[in-house]
């Protein structure tokens, strides 16, 4: 299968270690391209909100800081929801050969974990906008709207968002202090799995 590529010892240790099955190139594209729209967009989040609710400030830059981030936001759940269909299509390969049994438990629920609040956050963000209502982008269009209009309860979805965004920084974290330790400490090969640029065959 396409994404099922193996990969001689791509840690580069020495002949006579386990073979490591690496992900595929587009699995590879999918990771690395949501976490670096996952800087942007955490950062931008929180200084948005703070600029609107704890400063009172809404002038030009706080609403276009608004818009980017609902623009990102739906954006990176249409490629979260393509990478999940691709995972649940073609899988991924077999669990590094030399983990624990604690240790493959652990990472396969922190990687679903990680794709339910991947799809969670924006859409309870998605929720409470078309709750507000504040679904105009730029001043150019709007947002589909996914229920009708109850400022009260907008409330409730934006505190869950923020409250579940919390929780995605708290497993990103765990899952790159993970990785981390795998390369540095464990010296494993399951942080080249997902590296890019591995060679293709
Ligand atoms: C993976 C995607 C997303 C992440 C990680 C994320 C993260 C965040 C964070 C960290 C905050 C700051 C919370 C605070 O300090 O109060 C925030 C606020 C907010 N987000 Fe998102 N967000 C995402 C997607 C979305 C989407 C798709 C929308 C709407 C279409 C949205 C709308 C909002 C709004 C309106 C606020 C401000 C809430 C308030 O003022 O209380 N977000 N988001
Ligand atoms: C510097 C940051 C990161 C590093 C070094 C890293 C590293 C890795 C590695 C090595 C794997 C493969 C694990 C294995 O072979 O079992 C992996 C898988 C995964 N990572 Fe990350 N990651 C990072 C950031 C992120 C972020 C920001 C997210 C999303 C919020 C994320 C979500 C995932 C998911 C869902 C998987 C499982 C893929 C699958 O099996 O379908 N990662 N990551």
């Amino acid at each position: 299968m396409a994404q099922r590529e193996r990969q001689p010892n791509p840690s580069g240790a020495s002949a006579g270690m386990p073979e490591v099955e690496v992900y595929s190139p587009v699995a590879r594209a999918f990771h690395w391209i949501v976490l670096v729209l996952l800087v942007i967009q955490i950062p931008v989040g929180l200084v948005m909100a703070y600029r609107g609710n704890v400063l009172n400030v809404w002038d030009a830059l706080t609403n276009n800081l608004y818009s980017s981030h609902k623009l990102l936001g739906v954006t990176i759940l249409a490629i979260v929801l393509a990478r999940l269909a691709y995972r649940l299509l073609h899988g991924a390969p077999a669990d590094e050969p030399t983990l624990e049994w604690w240790q493959k438990a652990a990472s396969h629920v922190t990687h679903w974990s990680l794709y339910g609040m991947l799809i969670v956050v924006p859409l309870l963000g998605w929720l409470g906008v078309s709750r507000y209502p504040a679904l105009n982008i730029f001043g150019l269009f709007n947002l589909p709207g996914l229920v009708a209009p109850d400022k009260q309860a907008a409330e409730a979805f934006f505190f869950l968002h923020k409250a579940l965004a919390i929780v995605l920084v708290l497993l990103i974290g765990a899952h790159v202090g993970a990785a981390m330790f795998h390369h540095f400490i464990r010296k494993d090969g399951v942080l080249t799995r997902m590296l890019p640029g591995l060679r293709r065959r």
